[in-house]
């Protein structure tokens, strides 16, 4: 039996702010019990719903030095739908009311919370063989394993894997106020280490360290291997390519199903859907203050609003397409104040025509993917995106931008074969984004049967978890 902990910040049902979550907490259910047994680490943060928190075990607590003094370290745990996740507790640090706040602060958790997942093994009597770290939040496990625990027996079979969900954050901070607060020594902050033009970088290290690192679609491998799509560090990963991989993420399909989402008002499946998805459609429009019509093209949009999903594309030409093109929005999210105010004014001045939702709603997001007919995601880099998957579930056809996972699982239709699963544009430009928008109105409006035989066909897609959970376990047998 093979022995495996999942190292993360975030994880379903416990507290999500994007797809890490989704992965962390859907990815474990999906191993082959028999021959591994998976685990999962996170802190006990305090905005963890209540009752979640009241059913948390204790189990023990002891002090670790770190950053100046002694702090405590509380390691708490829960079995969910057979996965037992432990939960590292220290009230300074993680009682804030979302995960993430301010960055030095955030650099300073997560360099306590990786110390902390490589101290509590020997007091869960958990040696892992492979610890998989997620994410820069904790890059810093494979840096403390090789450097301040090595000497320690304990720790010198443990292999490490990280995955990168998303390179654009990679924890960065000047070298002396990391080095004062993680406790690492001098030769660590060197260029072929943690190091990276001029400051510290706790992604670089999990990179650098790792045994292997993992990504989350086969397109994002390449494309980080670029300048563009890279973050300045491609070359440290195409340094990396003989022990660097991608594996597609999947979404859970028992949580996702149209047929039994207890979120959605009207049940539906690859051959009810052309009936019952325009009744979630109508009865969407109804809630959002929309215009209700059910012929009417209504177009979903669920994402966190930041400069990597594409939403300057969408500034510029929103006015346009609101005025002349009978279309409808339904608008779900937050982020950067910009674009929130853009949502907000854009609803304003067509009330009818677009419902912006500035919020995080679980609700809501299944009462768009499954009532909307078309999903717009124009990313400008996209690791995997879960977002399109989800919309695939639902028969809710994804128009993308041909970038990382979105160019792996959304399939652009072709009107001489009669393929696809969805519409899909090459170059990062508001109006090649328009015409593809434009172009799937047409199909929608004038080739209805040739839409509904897509939405057959993206309903059919298998994006579940089978395939994906059999290359992690490869690769845990190959380390
Ligand atoms: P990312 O991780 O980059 O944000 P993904 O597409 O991988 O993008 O995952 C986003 C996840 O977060 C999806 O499950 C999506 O439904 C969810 N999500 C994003 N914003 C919201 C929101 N405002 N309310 C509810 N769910 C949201
Ligand atoms: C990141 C990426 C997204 C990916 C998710 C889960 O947040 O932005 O593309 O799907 O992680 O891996």
């Amino acid at each position: 039996m093979k022995k495996i902990l999942f190292a993360t910040s975030e994880c379903v049902p416990f507290i999500k702010t994007g797809g890490l979550a989704d992965v962390a907490g859907s990815l474990p259910k999906y191993f082959d019990k028999a021959r591994f047994d998976v685990r999962v680490v996170l802190p006990k943060y305090l905005c963890i719903p209540e009752p979640y928190r009241n059913q948390m075990e204790y189990i023990t607590h002891f002090y670790m030095y770190y950053n100046g003094r002694n702090r405590y370290v509380g390691i708490l745990k829960l079995e969910y739908q057979g996965v037992l996740f432990y939960f590292i507790d220290n009230e300074e640090y993680f009682s804030g009311s979302t995960p993430y706040s301010d960055p030095l602060y955030d650099l300073e958790k997560f360099g306590f919370f990786s110390k902390a997942v490589l101290s509590i093994l020997p007091s869960i009597e958990f040696q892992p063989d492979i610890i998989h770290c997620h994410d820069w939040h904790t890059g810093l496990v494979p840096v403390y394993l090789r450097n301040e625990f090595a000497a320690d027996l304990f720790y010198t079979s443990i292999k490490t894997i990280i995955t990168i969900h998303n390179l654009r954050f990679q924890g960065i901070w000047g070298i002396p106020d990391v080095k004062r607060i993680t406790g690492l020594p001098d030769y660590l902050f060197t260029p072929d280490k943690l190091e990276a033009y001029g400051d510290a970088n706790f992604l670089k290290g999990g990179i650098v360290y790792a045994d292997y690192v993992t990504t989350v679609s086969e397109t994002y491998v390449e494309e980080v291997k670029t300048p563009f799509y890279g973050e300045r560090l491609d070359k440290l990963l195409w340094a990396r390519s003989n022990c660097f991989c991608g594996i597609l993420n999947g979404i859970d399909y028992q949580e996702y199903d149209p047929e039994t989402d207890p979120a959605i008002p009207f049940h539906f499946n690859a051959e009810t859907f052309r009936k019952e998805k325009v009744r979630d459609k109508m009865e969407l429009q109804r809630e959002l203050g929309l215009e209700v019509n059910a012929k009417t093209l209504l177009i979903g949009i669920v994402s966190r609003m930041t400069d990597q999903k594409g939403f300057d594309l969408i500034e510029r030409v929103l006015d346009e397409m609101l005025s002349y093109d009978a279309v409808q929005f339904a608008v779900l999210g937050t982020g950067e104040r910009h674009y929130e105010d853009m949502f907000r004014s854009f609803a304003g001045r067509y009330p009818g025509k677009l419902s912006a939702n500035i919020c995080y709603s679980e609700a809501l997001s299944r009462g768009i993917y499954a009532g909307c007919d078309a999903f717009l995601m124009p990313s400008l880099f996209e690791p995997c995106g879960l977002s399109q998957l989800i919309a695939l579930r639902y028969g809710t056809l994804p128009i993308v931008r041909e970038t990382g996972g979105l160019k792996d699982t959304v399939e652009p239709y072709n009107e001489f074969t009669n393929n696809g699963t969805g519409f899909s544009f090459s170059n990062y430009n508001a109006h090649e984004m328009m015409a593809t928008i434009r172009y799937a109105e047409n199909v929608y409006y004038d080739k209805k049967r040739r839409w509904n035989q897509m939405v057959e066909r993206a309903m059919a897609k298998d994006f579940s978890w089978n395939a994906s959970a059999e290359k992690y376990q490869d690769l845990y047998d190959q380390l």
